[in-house]
């Protein structure tokens, strides 16, 4: 196995040589398909299946990684045109202010709380069609009485407690996390850049000023977790996550839209559809991956199958936390209410953002 921080020093393929490998995989394995008969079709189609969901993880992470390239480049290249402008936010009691740097004036929602009884609910996957094997096995879980934010975050929420605390004040971060900030020097989200007194935005549609109205994104868990002591509340877990989203529809906003970065939910019902049809929680697909106060751990009964697939999940169960939801970069059918991303606490080139919680009581 190559060492991860040294793959550099691994010479690469040609862009040419790399286009011949993929065709000459392509043939082989529609030969292979061709060729089988059933027994070995009904063995080689979950490995194939699994491949196939692997690879949406790849066209993600090639998404993330172009970005944070493009974002080394001091003319900020754009890779596609934005399809859809900032707009304004109304402020909304999560110590929210009216929007003051964003392009357009449609208003957006205001965000609320919504409760949940104490119950015991069932988390995991249900057998039906794909899942990874870390979503299962299914099984019962107690979940608190709690109260879930009915949208993610938002750039202009949080921007008071960037400027004013999140930085500074290590009272609302955890010492690992209060250790990296000072050591990464951080002082905003990723891809933020302060310029005349205004934030400005690196998107995958170049450099835009900071719009407040879209969910905060490319903050690790250390300032999702700072940002949601500032306010007054706590990351949810990943069973309240999945609780609160089991009965909603997959949509919202993905890398199959070609936006390319999260979008403000608008009062006048533009944009697509996310979340219930009652309206009460929105936001809960796409946009961004929604950091939980869950250490990424087996559920119980939980054993990694044999050989290089067992290998797929499991061993990664160690100093990382779960994500839930999928972000702008992910292919919408590739997530499910029981989908577990993962990701080392301080990690923030991904599309990841927050949504609070509070206990009751
Ligand atoms: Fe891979």
């Amino acid at each position: 196995m190559h060492r991860r921080d040294l793959r550099g020093l691994i010479s690469r393929p040609t862009v040419a040589e790399t286009y011949r490998f993929r065709e000459s995989i392509d043939q082989c394995v529609t030969q292979l398909l061709e060729d089988a008969d059933e027994a070995l079709l009904a063995e080689i189609e979950p490995v194939l299946t699994l491949g196939l969901h692997h690879e949406q993880q790849h066209q993600e992470l090639l998404l993330t990684d172009i970005k944070h390239v493009l974002a080394q480049n001091p003319l900020y290249p754009v890779f596609e045109e934005a399809l859809v402008a900032g707009v304004a936010d109304p402020g909304d009691g999560e110590r929210g202010r009216p929007g003051s740097t964003t392009a357009a004036t449609t208003s957006v929602p205001p965000q609320r709380f919504v409760e949940f009884d104490e119950a015991t609910v069932w988390i995991g996957h249900d057998g039906a069609g794909f899942s990874y094997d870390n979503e299962g096995p299914r099984h019962r879980a107690r979940s608190c009485h709690f109260r879930f934010r009915t949208g993610s975050s938002r750039t202009g929420n949080t921007l008071p407690s960037w400027k004013r605390a999140g930085y500074t004040r290590p009272e609302f971060w955890l010492s690992l996390g209060w250790t990296t900030v000072n050591e990464q020097r951080w002082r905003a989200p990723l891809y933020w850049v302060e310029r005349d007194g205004a934030w400005w935005n690196f998107t995958l549609s170049g450099f835009r000023p900071v719009s407040e109205a879209e969910p905060v994104t490319h903050i690790s868990y250390f300032e999702a977790d700072a940002y949601a002591n500032w306010a007054g509340a706590r990351l949810p877990t990943e069973f309240e996550w999945e609780r609160a989203s089991s009965d909603l529809p997959i949509t919202g906003n993905f890398v199959d839209d070609e936006r390319f970065h999260p979008i403000a939910l608008l009062a006048n019902g533009e944009g697509p559809p996310s979340g219930r049809s009652d309206g009460a929680l929105q936001q809960m697909f796409g946009n961004v991956w929604e950091w939980t106060r869950s250490a990424y751990l087996p559920y119980p009964g939980y054993r990694a199958g044999p050989g290089a697939l067992g290998e797929y999940n499991g061993k990664f169960m160690c100093n990382q936390m779960v994500l839930r939801g999928g972000s702008c970069a992910t292919s919408r059918n590739h997530v499910r209410a029981t989908y577990r991303n993962f990701f080392q606490p301080e990690k923030r080139w991904q599309f990841t953002g927050l949504r609070l919680a509070r206990d009751l009581s």
